[in-house]
């Protein structure tokens, strides 16, 4: 396997700086100098002033036609502006010409890469590669704020359970420790281990429970209990403010009845009393004016003042605070206390960021770090490392040498837009290196393009052409999927079944008993098992960004080899929604009974099982949490723990030897799970308390150990405390989450 390669460039910015130990790095509101400022502005602002800067608009016409309410402070923020002359006029206007020259905060939605597009996030958790996540947020702020973009609507952080919904591309999938991880190295990378020039304020949202829309249906109702909140769906937000964030969005989503932008529990109790973030709440778009078709507020004024009340800083384009705070505050509504801390958070930022020493970026200077080298390789890395290897009967690595004429086909074949994936404003379809380009430049004259479908969702009922097309080949390499409109915001499916007559084209193609490798790219996790018996192999890629291309062709040729593992369940069928791993046991969990059609229906028969089951599709999901292939194989053996008892103040130490029992070099992801086998309330069957990259080449045994601190099994139990309860734990050390042998230990 090649050597994976982290260009000096981006190593040195990871690693000459304070390893990423879970502290705050980038610290908001804890530095005296920097309070002694907020205070002395905010001395100097009228209240017309102070809440021009809680007022966020999108930038879209010439500067000239915000220039007016520039120099009178009207506004604190613009976002989809990326243009760095434009950022510059606006940046000027306020320094330069309004009464007290405070800087805008730039932002825009660089959710995953900025130019340099990498996977989509689902895709970047598939990696389990917290590492190579922060490398490429690092890059997606350098490209960024070369341009002047300072501030990133990223890391989305909602736990979803459902893939029909459309954001489940945005976020890290189904697990909470999992998704705590991705979170701190997004925000490590976005604002670097240090504030400088490159610093992105990250923006964690979507607060909270988005992920749980009812139905699959995005921006639905979400019922989630202040247990399910406490022990599943905030903890990511808490170790992203724990590692520095310094902003966070409310989510559209009202929760048992109450509208995240009108929650003062999870935005005061929790966020301010409990976590002590001291940074900047942004509303989403206009989901302050939403409240009034949520029916919690009678119009824009009443939805302003429940804002400022429940604790935003800053409205995002429903104009509620700046045509109604002064008035909400003249009449008693709102008090100015209100307004005064708002404001706080907001100019903590901009002066953490340096924005009033350095607003301007250089225009010549930004050209030249986009789509840098060295980003494009992170992108690269980071495509290979997400690809997910589902099934594979020996066909993959491909013999380069022993291919003469390959065909290459499906819609997703040179789909250069598409496969960027969702939530993309400034990457360039131009500098997309899709399959068929990368297979082409490798085997040049012996790759045949013959797509079959022009697009995901066309119907076909023959494919002539594609068969006779592959009768000529000696592999075939199909590209399917969805496109990148068909997940991301408010874009879900009722159906999730490879669209169209793609499963046909897979159909037509494995009748030519040709070798066929299929690889899908898709916002989401597909019900792909009707597919299976129709390919010899399955790489699940998402949307692999800028460098999918050369990141597949170096999978399926052997050059990098697959490590990548799902993230997400993926399910049989969508009937089976919603299914995760670590869901609790129920008190009649399935016991293997027989599925339809094999259960022999006797006369008189009356039931087929009393446990928690689909008689049509059983008990089981596809592919479990955690899983994913390699080209080589892994063994897990010696798996002993140090003791068989430990306080809560303790560690358990699990050592075990790992194993490469094939013929390739390759990474495995080495997952720990542990399961509180009794509890003040019902508990997960099993959860992931660590998870680690390990490379090993041939034959190569190691010797591993983990330290799983005590601490890290704490959980809301009745009393609605967090703690850990004494009592009788298991423990998995495994390659996903359905395999391994549990070992069993006690907490006093
Ligand atoms: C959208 C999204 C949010 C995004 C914002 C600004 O509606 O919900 O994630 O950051 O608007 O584009």
């Amino acid at each position: 396997m090649r050597a994976n390669t982290i260009s000096l460039f981006l190593l040195a910015a990871l690693l000459l700086l304070p390893s990423c130990s879970g502290r705050k790095v980038s610290t908001v509101g804890s530095d005296p100098s920097v309070e002694a400022r907020v205070e002395k502005l905010l001395s100097q602002m009228t209240l017309a002033e102070k809440i021009g800067q809680m007022n966020q608009i999108s930038a879209g016409g010439a500067v000239s036609d915000y220039a007016e309410a520039l120099r009178k402070g009207q506004i604190g923020s613009v976002l989809n502006e990326v243009d760095p002359v434009k950022i510059n006029e606006f940046q000027r206007i306020c320094v330069e010409e309004s009464r007290l020259g405070i800087p805008l905060l730039v932002a825009r939605d660089v959710i995953h890469g900025f130019h340099t597009v990498f996977p989509i996030p689902i895709g970047l958790a598939a990696t389990f590669d917290t590492q190579l996540v922060e490398e490429g947020a690092r890059v997606a702020a350098v490209e960024a704020t070369a341009q002047g973009v300072r501030w990133t609507f990223s890391p989305m952080l909602d736990i979803a359970r459902d893939p029909r919904w459309g954001r489940i591309a945005e976020g890290s999938g189904e697990d909470t420790w999992l998704d705590s991880r991705m979170a701190e190295a997004m925000v490590y990378g976005y604002q670097g281990r240090v504030s400088d020039s490159t610093s992105m304020a990250a923006c964690i949202k979507h607060f909270v429970g988005y992920g749980a829309a009812e139905g699959g249906r995005d921006y639905n109702s979400t019922f989630l209990t202040e247990r399910q909140l406490r022990n599943i769906y905030l903890p990511p937000f808490e170790a992203a403010v724990k590692a520095g964030a310094h902003t966070l969005m409310t989510s559209f989503n009202d929760n048992d009845g109450v509208p995240s932008t009108g929650n003062s529990f999870v935005l005061k109790d929790v966020l301010r009393d409990e976590w002590g973030f001291d940074g900047l709440v942004v509303t989403d778009w206009n989901s302050m004016g939403e409240m009034v078709s949520h029916g919690f507020g009678s119009d824009r004024k009443d939805v302003a003042a429940k804002a400022v009340g429940a604790g935003v800083d800053m409205d995002m384009m429903t104009f509620g605070f700046i045509s109604h705070l002064e008035e909400l505050v003249s009449s008693g509504a709102v008090k100015r206390s209100a307004i005064d801390n708002a404001v706080r958070n907001i100019l903590r930022i901009k002066i953490l960021l340096g924005l009033f020493e350095h607003p301007y970026v250089d225009v010549e200077a930004a050209r030249r770090v986009q789509y840098a080298p060295e980003h494009l390789d992170a992108a690269r890395r980071s495509a290979e490392e997400s690809a997910i290897l589902l099934k594979n009967d020996g066909v993959l690595p491909l013999n380069a040498s022993g291919v003469r004429r390959i065909l290459v086909t499906g819609p997703l074949a040179d789909a250069p837009h598409d496969q960027l994936g969702t939530w993309v404003f400034d990457g360039e379809k131009s500098h997309t290196v899709t399959p068929l380009a990368a297979l082409r430049e490798r085997f040049p004259g012996a790759v045949d393009f013959v797509p079959g479908l022009a697009y995901s969702r066309q119907q076909r009922e023959r494919f002539d052409d594609v068969v006779a097309a592959a009768r000529r080949a000696d592999v075939i390499l199909a590209f399917v999927g969805e496109e990148a409109i068909l997940s991301g915001e408010a874009h879900c499916l009722s159906d999730l079944n490879l669209i169209g007559s793609q499963s046909a084209l897979l159909e037509a193609l494995h009748s030519t008993g040709k070798p066929v490798v299929v690889t899908v790219m898709a916002g989401r996790p597909l019900t792909v098992e009707r597919d299976l018996p129709n390919c010899d192999a399955m790489l699940y890629a998402f949307h692999p960004g800028t460098m999918g291309g050369p990141a597949l062709s170096n999978l399926i040729f052997g050059d990098a080899v697959p490590s990548g593992k799902t993230p997400i369940t993926f399910l049989r069928t969508v009937g089976q929604v919603p299914m995760y791993y670590n869901h609790n046991m129920t008190g009649r969990p399935y016991r293997g009974e027989k599925l339809l059609p094999y259960i022999e229906l006797e006369a008189g028969q009356t039931s087929l099982g009393n446990t928690s089951y689909y008689l049509d599709s059983g008990a089981s999901p596809l592919f479990p949490f955690g899983y994913g292939l390699s080209y080589t194989t892994f063994e897990y053996s010696d798996i002993r723990l140090g003791r068989d008892s430990y306080g809560v103040s303790d560690s358990v130490e699990v050592s075990f030897t790992l194993a490469n029992t094939g013929r390739y070099a390759g990474t495995e992801v080495v997952q720990v799970y542990v399961r509180d086998l009794v509890g003040s309330v019902t508990r997960p069957v099993k959860e992931l308390k660590h998870f680690e990259r390990v490379s090993l080449e041939p034959g190569e045994r190691r010797s591993l150990s983990v330290s799983i601190p005590v601490s890290d099994l704490a959980f809301y139990g009745l009393d609605g405390v967090k703690k850990v309860e004494p009592g009788e734990f298991l423990l998995w050390v495994a390659g996903d989450s359905a395999s391994g042998n549990p070992l069993s230990f006690k907490v006093r």
